[in-house]
């Protein structure tokens, strides 16, 4: 309706005034059969959650809050590979749209000037280990102002108003990540996640820093070294011995 550039993400577009999650809209719909590139976007979520159960803040008309639905067949196994593939899609729409050059910080979060201004929570439905679904859900941090966060975040968030110094168009930005998620979901599709995986790097933050992989059983010290078709991360500790990590928060060691 507005621009479409693309074939079919964001064909289907359900457009909500207030959700509590988009993620939980966009389960049933794909339980009940959504087409591919199904996009569920409110202007508010009550409760918008993030990774290993954190909060999500994502006041109104303040940002892009959104689900995707995508239907690759493929085995589940390769699933996290569309959240790196996703990151690589919205850095470049960010860039696009504001000129502004975001990075990733693994797995998913993507940084301005070191401070997160979008997160990626991708989930699965599986039927036996085939992708039934794959829920992208995409928030990103558009138009606040630096106090509009909640203080407990004030120092690590940003948005990308607060980054440019200027207001931007929600819907110019949403179409951009349409149509780069396009093409890389297509790219990915035909030639496999090696340039996914070359993209992704070239954009990550972290790789050949030293670094502080933070785990549940705790910390690691050692230099990141690039992440495996998995999207493992394989950290090199001072001893030489290579470590790979599944889940982690990851601080820069300076
Ligand atoms: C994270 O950084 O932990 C991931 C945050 C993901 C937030 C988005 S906003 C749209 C969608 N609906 C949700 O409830 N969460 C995701």
């Amino acid at each position: 309706s507005f621009g479409l550039k693309t074939d079919f993400i964001g064909r289907a577009i359900h457009y909500e005034e207030e959700v509590d999650s988009t993620q939980k809209i966009a389960h049933r719909l794909a339980t009940e059969g959504a087409v591919e590139g199904t996009v569920i976007v409110a202007e508010e979520q009550l409760s918008g959650r993030g990774r290993l159960d954190r909060k999500w803040h994502s006041p109104k008309y303040s940002g892009i809050w959104m689900s995707i639905i995508l239907r690759p067949n493929l085995p589940m196994q390769k699933a996290p590979q569309l959240t790196l593939v996703t990151a690589v899609a919205v850095v470049q729409a960010i860039e696009e749209v504001t000129g502004l050059l975001p990075q990733i910080k693994w797995p998913n979060d993507i940084l301005i000037s070191g401070k997160k201004v979008t997160g990626i929570l991708t989930e699965m439905q599986a039927d036996a280990d085939r992708i039934n679904a794959i829920i992208v859900g995409i928030g990103i941090n558009v138009n606040q102002k630096q106090d509009d966060f909640p203080e407990e975040i004030q120092q690590i968030a940003t948005s990308l108003a607060a980054e440019s110094g200027q207001n931007m168009s929600r819907a110019r930005l949403m179409q951009a990540v349409f149509a780069r998620l396009e093409r890389l979901y297509q790219t990915y599709l035909k030639e496999g996640f090696f340039p996914i995986k070359l993209l992704w790097e070239s954009y990550a933050l972290s790789i050949g820093k030293e670094i502080i992989a933070r785990t549940v059983t705790g910390d690691i010290y050692g230099k990141a070294l690039g992440i495996t078709e998995d999207g493992v991360l394989n950290i090199q500790q001072a001893n030489g011995e290579i470590v790979q990590v599944y889940s982690a928060d990851i601080f820069i060691n300076e």
